[in-house]
């Protein structure tokens, strides 16, 4: 069935029946007002109330249906527009990184609001970068200095030109941060470590969503069921070698798992905090050594 006019309502309205077939109704309405607004240069709330007589040129409406024949098939808003929000701000995205979550903001906002754990302008690495989100959104938050590392070079690609964009100066690094011989290659005298690493088990894939399953990178997201703190215990291995004494650890966990993953801290490192996210949910460890 076509479209009845190039009125914004009407193609909202042709939309929104398309969509109601996979998504719920209020999904589906979130989802076509934020890709209208983005094709139509306007703003989700205005979608499709404000200029509702308005006509969208032909070539907008191709573009809006070829985003809605993608959502059909479970693509991520965020892939398809080709940038997520993070912290309020935009950044670029493609399939070879994380969409960038809630969780990961409330973790560089707690980083943020404990700044005054460091007296001057501290040294900082990221394992594990993705888009670049969490040591972009530190650099702009306060006066950091960060690395960032990720073993795949399309995410750091990504991730570079999110730094451009955001105007703030991070080194990448690319390297396999689980084999200990490349860790030469990272900085040393670190005042933090941050990370949001794969947590997730294989045993888990049952619980998520096809739009994660089908499009988000595997090797952002999983580890083996045998051994899923694997990343944690790397960490903690590196951070005897490079976190100052003193030093913090700010790490995303398995929500299933933080008292194992905490437990790996406790020989060697002074103290630990479970931290829970806005839904009570234990999501990170702030461990000092
Ligand atoms: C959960 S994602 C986090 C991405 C980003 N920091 C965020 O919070 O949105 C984990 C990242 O770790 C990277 N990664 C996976 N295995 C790695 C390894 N062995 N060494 C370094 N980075 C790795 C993935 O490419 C991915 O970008």
């Amino acid at each position: 069935m076509k479209v009845s006019s190039n009125k914004i309502v009407d193609i909202y309205n042709h939309y929104l029946n398309r969509l109601k077939v996979v998504y719920s109704e209020k999904e589906s309405s979130i989802l076509l007002k934020r890709l209208m607004a983005h094709f139509i240069d306007s703003q989700p709330y205005q979608i499709p109330f404000v200029d509702s007589d308005k006509r969208v040129s032909e070539s907008k409406l191709l573009q809006i249906h070829f985003a809605v024949k993608d959502l059909l098939v479970f693509k991520p808003l965020e892939y398809i527009l080709g940038f997520a929000k993070f912290y309020e701000h935009d950044f670029l995205v493609n399939e070879n990184v994380l969409i960038p979550r809630p969780e990961t903001e409330e973790l560089v906002d707690y980083i943020w609001k404990n700044k005054n754990l460091f007296d001057k302008k501290p040294r900082g690495l990221d394992i594990g970068t993705g888009s670049g989100c969490i040591p972009i959104m530190l650099s702009k938050l306060f006066d950091v200095q960060m690395f960032s590392c990720d073993i795949s070079q399309a995410a750091i690609s990504i991730a570079e030109k999110n730094k451009k964009l955001h105007a703030v100066d991070i080194q990448f690094i690319n390297i396999d941060f689980l084999n200990s011989s490349f860790w030469n290659l990272l900085p040393l005298d670190l005042d933090f470590i941050v990370s949001n690493p794969p947590y997730v088990r294989e045993s888990e894939k049952v619980l998520m969503e096809k739009n994660v399953l089908n499009y988000e990178p595997h090797l952002a997201l999983f580890v083996e069921n045998s051994d899923p703190l694997i990343f944690y215990r790397q960490i903690h291995d590196f951070a005897l070698l490079a976190l100052k004494s003193k030093g913090h650890l700010f790490l995303e966990i398995n929500e299933f798992l933080s008292y194992e993953t905490a437990d790996l801290f406790i020989n060697d490192f002074s103290d630990i905090f479970i931290i829970k996210d806005l839904n009570d949910k234990p999501r990170f460890l702030h461990v000092i050594k």
